[in-house]
């Protein structure tokens, strides 16, 4: 059964109905005294205020049921036993074992690790001695005061992750390196990188999962072809080797070796891209911030991993959320949502998150091949706050179409001027405040209408731990709204047809064939052999 076809379907629409036109934030707070109480609450190192959405208590309790019917507890567990739930492909969803401590931590008592088979304990074993040998190469990397400069090449989930917690914890980076992020195949990005780097004090980490993504691998040939034609050798006994200043970060060794790379740090096909920072993705975090740290951040991770694994619904955050999400999404009618992290550290957080969740739950199809006829992931976007203030806020406020927001903030914000932070959160905080109270009595074109969702996350601190439980908050709030959908939240074969598309163009510009292609298509592609940038 699709998830729109269940009971619980028709009573959350009749529940919408119900509300729609007569639901007011401010009133629904001034008739229940317990409102904040019963839609806020702490999970690990996060805060959570759910309570100016178009949610009442019973709203959550018809989406419980509704879970309870799609099965996402069941769906969850699957996950925690390592059952292969990413049908498409064939395998396990096992992100969260990586940061899952060798003697299975706060899990160990959890009746679906208790039952763990041989394999699945070979597998934490196999993780902690991965990881073991990846913090060891970071740590002498670290010490390494002749390397400079870290350049990372890779792209989606072999970049985003390790950009946007590199970026994060920038207090934590104490190596006195800098650190560069190269994913674009657009050639400016590599080439303003190498003009300001030296290949004896550059160390280049080659990120993809496959090692097979065309953009990373023509910016790894080319970072190569530039090391060799500035003084690197390619002979492994010279001090300015690719040997040392090359590592491969991939599941994929045997192509990294053809690739001339024997430095490799492996991982496992049961890490979906966009979930492999905490994999050897992750040695340039590592790198940046330190074994210790980047334990601290796995640690921050499993404790909401455990959360989730464990709580029960109603108090359990991603749970909450992932409904939201749902509620949001088919009830409310709402197509995007709007995430304002105030931080300057997580001004990178909405673009991973961008991929996190439309690349996991943009699909039409159920799991058994169904289609699906509701919409499925938002789109999500946004910027940092306060500049999205002074930009699109405007239309948030006044705009025809009600989009809600997700507020990201820090209780404390850190060593740097404590007076910029304190104004910093006060803007977020009366940014959702405005939203939900509007203003009135001033004439159509200055009146807000007010009554507009959002949500307030609040951190304690941008530090290794709390950082590692908002993403992995993110990651299980996404499984969570796929499961109710039905949808493999691990696959992603539509990124597929341009990457096939584009190969068949750049042969069929070498061929100069044609035929059967779109006018459109071949217009643009002769405009393009013309083009004077070519010196054509
Ligand atoms: O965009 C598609 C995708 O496959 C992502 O899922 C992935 O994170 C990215 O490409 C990079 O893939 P790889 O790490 O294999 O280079």
């Amino acid at each position: 059964m699709v998830c729109y076809e269940a009971p619980e379907w028709a009573q959350l629409q009749s529940h919408f109905h119900a509300l729609q036109g007569d639901f007011d934030l401010q009133r629904a707070f001034a008739q229940d005294a317990q409102r904040l109480a019963r839609l806020s609450q702490a999970a690990p190192y996060v805060f959570a205020d759910l309570s100016k959405n178009w949610i009442q208590a019973d709203t959550e309790t018809l989406l419980g049921q509704l879970a309870q019917t799609c099965q996402v507890a069941a769906q969850r567990d699957a996950m925690l036993a390592g059952q292969p739930i990413n049908g498409t492909e064939g395998r396990a969803v096992m992100h969260w074992l990586l940061r899952t401590p060798a003697d299975g931590g706060l899990l160990r008592e959890h009746p679906v690790t208790q039952d763990w088979d041989g394999s699945m304990r070979q597998a934490l074993s196999d993780v902690h001695g991965s990881l073991e040998a990846m913090l060891q190469l970071a740590e002498q990397l670290r010490a390494n005061a002749q390397i400079t400069d870290v350049v990372n090449i890779g792209i989606g989930g072999s970049h985003l992750g390790p950009e946007v917690v590199v970026q994060a914890l920038e207090d934590w980076v104490d190596t006195g390196k800098n650190f560069h992020f190269v994913s674009n195949v657009d050639g400016h990005e590599l080439g303003h990188v190498l003009r300001k780097v030296k290949p004896e004090s550059t160390l280049f980490l080659i990120a993809s999962k496959s090692f097979t993504t065309a953009e990373t691998m023509l910016n790894a040939h080319s970072a190569r072809t530039w090391f060799l034609a500035h003084g690197g050798s390619a002979d492994a006994q010279a001090t300015c080797s690719i040997d040392r200043h090359f590592v491969a970060l991939t599941t994929n060794t045997e192509a990294a070796a053809q690739f001339g790379i024997s430095r490799t740090l492996g991982f496992w096909d049961w890490v979906g891209g966009r979930f492999s920072l905490w994999s050897a993705i992750g040695l340039p975090i590592a790198i940046a911030i330190g074994a210790l740290q980047f334990r601290r951040m796995l640690d921050g991770a499993h404790a909401m991993d455990a959360h989730f694994f464990t709580a029960a619904h109603a108090q359990n955050l991603p749970v909450r959320l992932g409904l939201l999400d749902v509620w949001n999404r088919n009830f409310c009618g709402f197509g995007s949502r709007c995430v304002a992290p105030y931080s300057h550290g997580l001004r990178r957080l909405t673009a991973y998150l961008q991929q996190l969740e439309m690349e996991s739950n943009g699909k039409r199809a159920t799991r058994a091949g169904q289609p699906l006829a509701v919409p499925t992931s938002p789109v999500v976007w946004g910027e940092p706050g306060t500049n999205g203030q002074h930009a699109f806020f405007q239309m948030l406020h006044q705009g025809p179409d009600v989009i809600p927001v997700e507020f990201i903030a820090l209780r404390d914000g850190g060593k740097y001027l404590g007076a910029h932070h304190q104004s910093l959160v006060i803007n977020a905080i009366a940014q959702a405040q405005a939203l939900m109270v509007g203003r009135s009595g001033q004439g159509v074109a200055r009146d807000c209408p007010g009554n507009r969702p959002s949500t307030f996350l609040l951190l304690d601190a941008l530090e290794p731990a709390s950082l590692g439980a908002l993403i992995a908050l993110y990651e299980h709030r996404i499984f969570v709204s796929g499961a109710v959908w039905g949808i493999n939240s691990f696959d992603q074969w539509g990124v597929e047809l341009g990457k096939q598309l584009a190969q068949g163009l750049r042969e069929r510009q070498r061929s100069h064939d044609w035929q059967g292609v779109d006018p459109s298509t071949v217009a643009l592609m002769q405009r393009l052999a013309a083009s004077p940038v070519n010196g054509n």
